[in-house]
């Protein structure tokens, strides 16, 4: 069955401990609570794992467990879900080009179309890797690789992210001069940004920003912050990432170099 929920960041329900426990006595193996034992197989949210506990339908050695705080190790306890074992989920990194008009999030309550009806055939858990608009297309990285995705959207691990803007005027050198040097936002200033621009055309300026920060509508925030609008946004990169060779709308798995240079882009 295919299961379609974003562990979109912003969602996800409350972390366990940051730092893994170590079971007494054991050396370096990490345990983890029930419920993310369960949402990290694929099956499900962490939400939908915490209710199938509340059932009783979840069983670790044996016996039914109903906290979802329980200490759990996949290798070690045998852990099952309607009597039927669990096992770790293939891995999937699917890069999407996203059109405008698709939410990034799983369910809308106004039926709108998401970003999943898209993904027609993937039947694994995958979440965003950070959000785009509504109106912004572009590069979209779903996996159900959770500690890579924390990764790439920790601001601290500055990854950069290159956007397309149609600005709704002529800019000026001191208004991209701003956007470079960072510009004043309810949320704090922005960092620095890479800023070029790319032509003039009639009364638009096109603009490439790179940031490697990523706030709620933080490039639409810092045109306005200039006194400017942003009438198209597009995502072209993130770290390692493009959108060469994607049609708008269609996806495709990255392969295993990409995901080795991916997972280089939060080492360095
Ligand atoms: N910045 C925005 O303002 N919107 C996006 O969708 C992405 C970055």
């Amino acid at each position: 069955m295919l299961v379609r929920r974003s562990f979109t960041l912003i969602a996800v329900p409350p972390k366990p401990p940051s730092a893994p426990a170590l079971r007494p006595g054991q050396g370096k193996r990490p345990l983890k609570t029930l419920d993310r034992v369960l949402s990290k197989t694929g099956l499900g949210s962490r939400t939908d794992a915490r209710s199938w506990i509340g059932a009783g339908r979840v069983r670790v050695n044996g016996k039914v467990i109903q906290s979802p705080d329980h200490w759990t190790d996949l290798e070690r306890d045998s852990v099952t879900l309607d009597n039927k074992p669990l096992s770790r989920p293939e891995r999937r990194y699917i890069l999407l080009y996203k059109p405008k008009g698709y939410l990034t999030t799983y369910r809308d309550p106004q039926g709108r179309p998401t970003v999943y009806d898209l993904l027609p055939g993937v039947d694994q858990f995958v979440g965003q890797v950070g959000r785009l608009d509504l109106d912004t297309s572009g590069l979209l990285l779903l996996t159900n690789d959770t500690q890579l995705a924390e990764a790439l959207t920790n601001p601290d691990h500055k990854v950069p992210k290159t956007y397309l803007v149609k600005a709704a005027n002529l800019l000026a050198d001191d208004q991209l001069e701003q956007l470079r040097g960072g510009v004043e936002l309810k949320d704090g200033p922005t960092r620095p940004a890479e800023v070029k621009r790319i032509r003039d055309s009639g009364k638009y300026t096109f603009l490439e920003i790179t940031i490697n920060e990523g706030r709620n509508r933080q490039v639409r925030r810092m045109l306005e912050a200039i006194g400017s609008k942003v009438l198209k946004l597009v995502r072209t990169r993130l770290g390692t990432l493009t959108l060469e060779g994607l049609t708008i709308g269609k996806w495709r798995d990255l392969d295993p170099g990409e995901i080795a240079q991916l997972k280089r882009n939060v080492r360095k």
